[in-house]
């Protein structure tokens, strides 16, 4: 076992592990909708609060000082955890979700104009399509989608088809937060570049599992959330290359992100700075330079050979189950999306939780992708680093259960 981290100790950091549901010891298995929290997190937020919080850029007293350094320090933190060239290539937004906008609204209503492409795929969670589609709307941009073969995997010669000198930007995601899939996105990247496209790595499934080089991916931008990766919520990730940045314009306007007002103009300040209006959310930041810590004190390399070593073993006993399908790859990282004969996935995660495990049901914001599936919604067990094999029995034993009840044939 000696490629894995020590489970039984980082469980002692998640105060939350503790707690009984329906008078069984929790399993928490939705960690592809958020992961808890490490008390190294939490007392980071707590430590800033008693003793450091002030506003940021905006005073010459210590307590400010302090609390500039520390919220900066943190995306210094954050561009080496994706081996980024600089922290000024580090926005921080509110979620992936605002990280998308930015690039949609900056980047998108600036460049993009009637006729140009972009190109996104069938896995993609509704982040990733939605903000695209205001440029559809606004700007005559047009959207094209590869689709998925019956494995769960992209269709890659799709992307040989279908880019083109129109497409300017592809846009997709790492990891599938249905299919647990990872992406090809080096070679996505590639083709992307050979014909003078961007490309947008939505990295909120993958941040949390995988170590991460966007260099060696030569994305152009990556987005992630900090909840998703034992930091708090309210904090998010745009990378981009300096010199696109550079060139964007700002997406929200106001305090902190301008050198000089002037009644009717203003100048903005360089990057990141120029995209971070109004006060950010600096304890999250804070909060989650502390999970970034965390997750390399274990090492991203052994994060992600536990959290596939997790998902293999629960592909293989859930596999086993009578009526039990599994939507997608057996290689994976993170999420299992499973039906259980013909129930419906809101009996599937209600009984589970009255054996203390919580795991999410419906599309998980993934609406074309079960669309395309044939399916209105899938039950979703995921995992991560605090999560055991016993754990992974557990769900086997009460889906068996579960099976039994409804008198599904084996
Ligand atoms: C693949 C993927 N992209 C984007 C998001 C959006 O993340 P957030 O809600 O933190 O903005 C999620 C969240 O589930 C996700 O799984």
């Amino acid at each position: 076992m000696s490629g894995y981290p020590d489970i039984s100790s980082i469980r002692e950091d998640f105060p939350i592990l503790k707690r009984k549901i329906e008078g069984h010891p929790l399993v928490y298995l939705d960690n592809a909708a958020t992961t808890q929290k490490p008390r190294q997190v939490i007392d980071t937020i707590r430590r800033f609060y008693e003793f450091h919080n002030a506003n940021i850029h905006r005073g010459k007293h210590t307590l400010s000082e302090e609390a500039s350094e520390l919220y900066e320090k943190i995306k210094e933190k954050t561009a080496n955890f994706i081996n980024a060239g600089s922290w000024r290539e580090i926005v921080f937004t509110r979620n992936a979700t605002e990280a998308i906008n930015l690039v949609a609204y900056s980047y998108g209503a600036e460049f993009l104009k009637e006729g140009d492409e972009i190109l996104l795929t069938l896995m993609e969670h509704h982040a990733n399509i939605v903000p695209w589609q205001m440029l559809q709307e606004k700007r005559g941009v047009r959207l094209r989608y590869i689709n998925i073969d019956n494995d769960g995997l992209l269709r890659m010669e799709e992307f040989e088809e279908k880019l083109s000198e129109r497409t300017k930007l592809v846009s997709v995601v790492h990891v599938s937060n249905v299919l647990g899939a990872v992406n090809p996105v080096r070679d996505i990247a590639e083709m992307a570049h050979r014909v003078g496209a961007l490309v947008l790595i939505d990295a909120a499934q993958s941040a949390p599992h995988l170590p991460l080089n966007v260099r060696e991916i030569d994305a152009d931008f990556m987005v992630f959330s900090s909840h998703k990766m034992l930091g708090p919520t309210g904090i998010g990730v745009l990378y981009g290359k300096e010199e696109i940045l550079d060139k964007m314009p700002p997406f929200l306007r106001g305090g902190d992100m301008i050198s000089r007002v002037e009644p009717f103009r203003s100048y903005f300040k360089e990057i990141p700075w120029k995209f971070e209006a109004g006060t950010p959310d600096i304890c999250g930041a804070i909060g989650f330079g502390a999970a970034i810590d965390y997750l390399e004190k274990i090492g991203m390399e052994k994060v992600e050979a536990w959290d596939r070593h997790l998902v293999g073993i629960a592909y293989e006993l859930l596999s086993e189950i009578p009526g039990l399908r599994i939507i997608g790859p057996e290689d994976r990282v993170g999420a299992l999306s499973f039906l259980l004969g013909e129930l419906d996935t809101e009996r599937i995660a209600s009984f589970l939780n009255s054996r203390g495990i919580s795991i999410r049901e419906g599309c998980h914001c993934a609406q074309p992708l079960h669309r395309s599936l044939g399916l209105w919604g899938t039950a979703r067990a995921s995992f991560y680093i605090y999560n055991t094999e016993e754990e992974v029995i557990r769900l086997r034993d009460a889906l068996l259960e579960l099976a039994k009840i409804e008198g599904i044939p084996e």
